[in-house]
């Protein structure tokens, strides 16, 4: 579906760097702003001609197509997409005054193929998927992701979607809920969250996220501290649920599956991961690929951020950054 922009909402300030456009918008009344990570390796790693097509399968503000858009001519073009109305809202904003073709479409990834196809493209020139979200969503309350505010426990980020992270909280049985924390956040106690869970929403449903970060904490209380955790003891469990409520490990497998048929000869696909189950999939996927000669992997070791951009930007911290160059 075209989505046609309707005027900049909440529009702060649009701050431009030399590798940089920062888009500063007002969410909940705070001034959040939201800087492209590893935009100045990835730009100069990545040369598109004039007339190249690239594919930003997570638009998001626009940040990094913006950079690559500013290289191309009126002959080229730019396909976003996102599942977020709103981010193709600000990216259309960001990308108005490019020269090249800007397409956006409110889809999800794991449809590249067809959306792409249905442009009357066949291939394309790059395919960039800066994975996780923006900082203007984790501070979203209609996102209800942010265990540091109490916001509805949604963390549907494609609004489409019909399950939320209340309904799996409140309607999985304890051991389901040990197991899908365990196996999307890494949690080595997850059976004592799920335990707690349980027992809170014995009491009535667990609403918001603040309510589910008190029950997390109160089940890792003593235990967190005996293990010295840098995080907010609620950090795995919210990823957990993010994870399972967006599909998001399933979405980008199919993601990588559709790359090689989409990319023309020498084209690159890169993609930012923040977390180590998405990095592992984009590693062993580029890996198999190299074996079967359809991929060159260009960076052998995940690209990671300087000092400098994870002082100017705590988003970075935990960015790694893979490119592959199909045969
Ligand atoms: C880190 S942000 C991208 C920021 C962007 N590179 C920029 O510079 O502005 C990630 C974006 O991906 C979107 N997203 C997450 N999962 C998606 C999926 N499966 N399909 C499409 N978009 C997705 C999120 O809504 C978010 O807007």
């Amino acid at each position: 579906m075209r989505v046609e922009y309707r005027g900049p909402m909440h529009r702060g300030a649009i701050r431009y760097t030399r590798y940089c456009i920062c888009d500063t918008i007002k969410v909940n009344g705070s001034i959040i702003e939201h800087i492209p990570v590893l935009a100045e390796i990835l730009t100069e790693q990545i040369k598109l001609p004039p007339d190249g097509i690239m594919v930003d399968a997570t638009i998001g503000h626009g940040g990094h197509s913006f950079l690559f858009g500013k290289t191309l001519g009126p002959e080229g073009v730019i396909v976003g997409l996102d599942v977020d109305k709103n981010a193709i809202r600000r990216a259309q904003f960001i990308l108005k005054d490019l020269a090249c073709k800007v397409i956006l479409i409110h889809s999800n990834f794991s449809r590249i193929s067809e959306q792409v196809h249905e442009q009357g493209i066949d291939k394309v020139d790059f395919i960039l998927a800066d994975l996780g979200l923006c900082s203007t969503q984790l501070a979203d309350s209609r996102m209800g992701l942010s265990f540091l505010q109490d916001m509805p426990l949604d963390m549907r980020i494609d609004k489409r979607l019909k399950s939320t992270a209340a309904d799996i909280v409140n309607k999985a049985d304890e051991k389901s809920l040990a197991d899908l924390i365990y196996k999307f956040g890494q949690d080595r106690a997850s059976r004592r969250i799920a335990r707690f869970i349980v027992r809170e929403r014995e009491s009535g449903p667990i609403t918001t996220t603040a309510q589910l970060a008190k029950t997390v904490c109160k089940a890792l209380g003593s235990a967190r501290r005996g293990r010295k955790s840098k995080i907010h003891p609620a950090t795995r469990t919210f990823q957990a649920l993010r994870i399972a409520v967006n599909d998001e490990l399933e979405n980008l497998k199919k993601l990588l599956a559709s790359v090689p048929e989409l990319l023309n000869k020498n084209s690159c696909i890169a993609v930012i991961s923040y977390h180590s189950l998405e990095d592992r999939l984009v590693k062993n996927d580029f890996k198999r690929n190299e074996k079967d000669s359809i991929y060159r992997v260009i960076t052998k070791k995940p690209i990671v951020p300087t000092r400098q951009e994870i002082a100017e930007n705590r988003r970075a911290r935990s960015a790694k950054l893979r490119i592959a160059q199909k045969k």
